[in-house]
């Protein structure tokens, strides 16, 4: 793991949209595995500014995203689906149609899983797999203990999970019980990773998952055991690092 400390959470997000925009460089149709939540949101913003300003292009890139909601479909402002586009992929020349995100609402979800596996490797592999990091050390939806070998799956969300996005839903009853998501083996197959994280919050957990031993019950943990991962941190997220 390279590990980088960056006086600010906007200067950790253009570093990582460098990294983005320098595979797109190499590689027009690079694959771009991605992520919702709060933490991505400022490299997408750089992305954007960079887009607009011509120093990254969108047009041959596609994308694979870590999770959805079982439930919620695309119109839903909730979805991850609804959350790229509004972030990141209406403000650049992405084609639409090169971007996925895993269906949270079909009638087979095994079924959609499994396919949604088949794409990824028929689009040859992620390139740059973009992470945040849950309280519990979770990556997409892969919450403690998910094994190892997991591709993309069904999950029950944790109620430290569900509590922890209820900030974005009427109330708790609202969160959605199931998600679908990448696998850790998924995850782990792309040929790069970057996880970011920002704020005193996520302290503890970046602690464990960068100095405690791999284990599944830190799923972030695991990527010490992949040869191609950077760790780009804020001061206060990197506040208890020995
Ligand atoms: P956050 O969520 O980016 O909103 O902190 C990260 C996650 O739960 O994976």
């Amino acid at each position: 793991m390279n590990i980088r400390i960056f006086d600010t959470m906007q200067q950790a997000s253009a570093a990582g949209a460098e990294i983005i925009a320098q595979a797109i460089a190499a590689k027009p149709n690079t694959v771009l595995g991605l992520a919702t939540g709060s933490t991505p949101v400022a490299m997408y913003k750089e992305l954007i500014r960079m887009n607009k300003a011509g120093e990254v292009d969108f047009a041959k890139v596609r994308s694979y995203n870590l999770d959805e909601y079982i439930g919620l479909d695309g119109t839903h402002d909730q979805s991850y689906r609804y959350f790229m586009d509004d972030n990141l992929f209406n403000h650049v020349n992405i084609d639409k149609a090169n971007t996925h995100v895993p269906c949270g609402t079909g009638a087979d979800h095994a079924a959609d899983a499994k396919h949604y596996d088949e794409m990824i490797d028929a689009a040859g592999g992620i390139d740059v797999q973009v992470l945040g990091i849950g309280n519990n050390g979770h990556i997409g939806f892969n919450e403690p203990l998910t094994p190892f070998t997991s591709m993309t799956h069904i999950v029950k969300l944790t109620d430290s999970t569900r509590e922890a996005n209820k900030r974005f839903f009427a109330s708790i009853d609202d969160v959605p019980t199931h998600a679908v998501t990448m696998g850790i083996h998924t995850v782990m197959q792309a040929r790069s990773i970057i996880l970011m994280a920002f704020g005193e919050g996520k302290a503890e957990i970046i602690k464990k998952t960068v100095e405690g031993r791999p284990e599944i019950a830190v799923p972030a943990s695991l990527l010490q055991l992949h040869e191609d991962v950077e760790i780009y941190l804020d001061e206060a997220a990197a506040s208890k690092l020995s």
